[in-house]
């Protein structure tokens, strides 16, 4: 089958299209055949060294997708050749076929095409954990919500928007604007310079926000801050982009809370894996949620969509297609 390698730690050159051999699903798992598999900037984290070391190279890249299933494993009781399935964190889905564990499948409803599905797994599930679990945003709450126009920005906008907040968004150029607002952000400012903060407060009548997500790196860090309101929280989840360095914790301001929220924290039972994800199946059903695609590759071209990610040119999720 084909499948993109990573051959070494680097830039997008260590990516290859290659043949590998074909899985067959091993007990307690399913053979699927992949329709469609997500780009996440986690993907960019690992082909850049700062996770799965222990996975020897090399190794598929890829943790989510969509597809059929093929056959199941020894003691798979609960789904069967021909299932639509979806999941978040199975590497090694850049592949035509993957063999993943049952127990991190969900089940796709018929209303629901293949990529809208694949496009909501990490980004979808991480939204709707920072806008409910991590802060429940309350009606009349404001958010700062960094690369609003992104993955995770588009979703966790809308759902923030069904919640009863508002949102103020931060992207990097012009011509994301129309899309953050789209989206449902009220407010979009356009900074790389991390110079947002006096734009935000202004927005907000000197206040601050209630809560920011920032999964910018260190550049924003200092401003995320400085929008907060007194007693505000920071949610803070770009490992990827870097971190902004030990913090004495005396140093922080205005009594805010402040948290690193990773997935495996988020959604760390199949219980709470099939819960979230039909949450977000109705939504998308009833059109409270709308998924915009920003751009989708065949397989071979991972590394192009890798490349687009990574120059901030992107918008919406990014698909693979084998
Ligand atoms: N902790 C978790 O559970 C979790 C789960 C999913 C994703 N994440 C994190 O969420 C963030 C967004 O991920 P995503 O998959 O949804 O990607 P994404 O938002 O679709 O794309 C990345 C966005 O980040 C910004 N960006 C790209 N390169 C950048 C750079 N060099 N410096 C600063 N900003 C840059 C761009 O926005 P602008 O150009 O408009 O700034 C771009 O739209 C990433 O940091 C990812 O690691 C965390």
């Amino acid at each position: 089958m084909k499948a993109v390698v990573m051959n070494k730690v680097g830039g997008t050159d260590v990516m290859e299209f290659v043949d590998r051999p074909e899985p067959a699903a091993a007990p307690g798992h399913v053979l699927v055949e992949i329709a469609a598999a997500g780009v996440n900037f986690m993907d960019i984290g690992v082909r850049q060294g700062m996770a799965w070391g222990e996975i020897p190279n090399p190794k598929v890249l890829g943790v989510e997708g969509v597809g059929r299933v093929l056959t199941v494993g020894e003691g798979v009781n609960d789904l069967g050749a021909g299932d639509r399935v979806a999941w978040v964190y199975a590497p090694g889905s850049y592949a035509k076929y993957h063999s993943i564990p049952a127990t991190s499948l969900v089940k796709v409803p018929d209303a629901i095409d293949d990529r809208t599905a694949a496009s909501v797994m990490m980004q979808g599930l991480t939204a709707s954990h920072f806008a409910t679990d991590f802060y429940p945003v309350q009606p009349g709450d404001t958010a700062l919500i960094h690369a609003a126009a992104g993955g995770v920005g588009l979703l966790l906008t809308q759902i923030i928007r069904l919640r009863g907040g508002r949102v103020i968004g931060r992207v990097s150029s012009d011509d994301k604007i129309a899309i953050a607002k789209e989206a449902g952000a009220e407010h979009v400012i356009v900074d790389t310079q991390g110079r947002f903060a006096d734009e935000v407060l202004r927005l907000t009548d000197g206040r601050g926000v209630d809560v920011v997500y920032d999964g910018s790196g260190p550049a924003t860090f200092k401003g995320s801050l400085e929008a907060l309101r007194r007693s505000g929280t920071f949610c803070w989840y770009g490992p990827v982009l870097g971190g902004p360095g030990p913090l004495d914790i005396m140093s922080l301001p205005k009594s805010i809370k402040i948290g690193y929220a990773t997935f495996f924290d988020h959604i760390h039972t199949p219980e709470l894996l099939r819960v979230r994800t039909h949450q977000l199946f109705r939504w998308i059903e009833d059109g409270s949620l709308k998924v915009s695609i920003g751009g989708t590759y065949p397989l071979a071209d991972a590394a192009r969509a890798h490349a687009d990610m990574e120059s901030r040119v992107t918008t919406g999720k990014l698909l693979l297609i084998p």
